[in-house]
């Protein structure tokens, strides 16, 4: 498939750097050319969103040492901390949201303005009928206090990615006629690290499982996991050695997590830093949307 771009469009999109790759007939090229736009636009990311690594620096290689076990993430203490809810694995929806509410499973909890669980269309007690699922690292400072994922200039980074590929978050009230709202988005996290700081091993085993639970109710599609942290924590068991492979290693192939199709691409907040990416940045799109392209309906 390739894009119904004209040779006006197709020049637009040259001159931005943006590799036309392939994509559905159903993307417009004006969403496009919003989209990009909004890449090309360097909005200075805030503090709390700069301290995402798109590509870590190489793993230094301790010359002939002996391989060690990895260490087993053990939570840090701190006062008022409690075991994980039992029994996530069989949670339904409004379980598992009232389980993330109340997780004291790690020190975040006591930093936390509000649990982040993820936004998506509104479906009663059940879980949201969505064929994608978008998952970024943490909240931030902006998500810690809505509640809600990716809000800060990340977010709106986002959303222009999501629009070019006629989706909206669920939760979102402009009626955009095309444009469909079968997303859930959601982190790796669902409590802010103070100060922004990267996950802590630990803190993404605590979290690991409701992410995973909510792949299982959730059912989507197609995972688009952004920025290493998402990766990682998708592709653990999937790919050996994933936290040595850089973030543009795992882009370009579609990898698995619980049977599930998963894409790999950079985080907004590297993005809006990083302008020379975002010609890959949307390749991953169209390789997300060429995997699985029933799922842009009408909304
Ligand atoms: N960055 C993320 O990874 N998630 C958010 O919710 C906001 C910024």
């Amino acid at each position: 498939m390739s894009l119904d771009l004209d040779k006006r469009q197709r020049a637009m999109l040259r001159e931005m750097g943006v590799r036309i790759w392939q994509a559905p007939p159903v993307v417009a090229a004006s969403d496009l050319s919003v989209a990009m736009n909004s890449v090309a636009n360097h909005v200075r990311p805030s503090r709390a969103e700069a301290r995402f690594d798109a590509e870590p620096q190489r793993p230094q290689v301790a010359a002939a040492r002996a391989p060690q076990a990895a260490p087993v993430p053990t939570v840090a203490r701190a006062p008022g901390l409690q075991p994980r809810p039992a029994g996530i694995e069989l949670m339904a929806w409004p379980a598992l949201q009232a389980a993330v509410a109340g997780c004291r499973a790690c020190a975040l909890c006591t930093s936390r303005k509000n649990t982040v669980f993820g936004v998506g269309p509104v479906a009663g007690d059940a879980a949201p009928a969505v064929d994608w699922l978008i998952v970024g690292e943490a909240p931030g400072e902006n998500e810690d206090i809505a509640g809600e994922p990716f809000v800060g200039q990340a977010g709106k980074l986002l959303d222009n990615m999501l629009l070019a590929m006629r989706l909206q978050r669920g939760n979102d009230d402009a009626a955009r006629p095309g444009v469909a709202k079968n997303i859930f988005i959601t982190n790796v996290l669902k409590c802010r690290p103070p100060a922004n700081r990267n996950p802590d091993p630990a803190e993404v085993a605590q979290c690991a499982p409701y992410l995973k639970r909510q792949v299982e109710l959730l059912q989507p599609k197609i995972i688009l996991a952004l920025g290493k942290f998402a990766a990682q924590s998708l592709l653990q068991d999937s790919v050996p050695e994933v936290q040595k492979i850089p973030l543009g290693k795992l882009r370009g192939q579609v990898h698995n997590y619980l049977g599930v199709p998963v894409v790999v691409s950079y985080h907004p907040a590297y993005l809006l830093r990083s302008l020379g990416d975002k010609a890959k940045a949307w390749d991953d799109l169209c390789l997300a949307m060429s995997v699985a392209p029933t799922v842009v309906r009408s909304a």
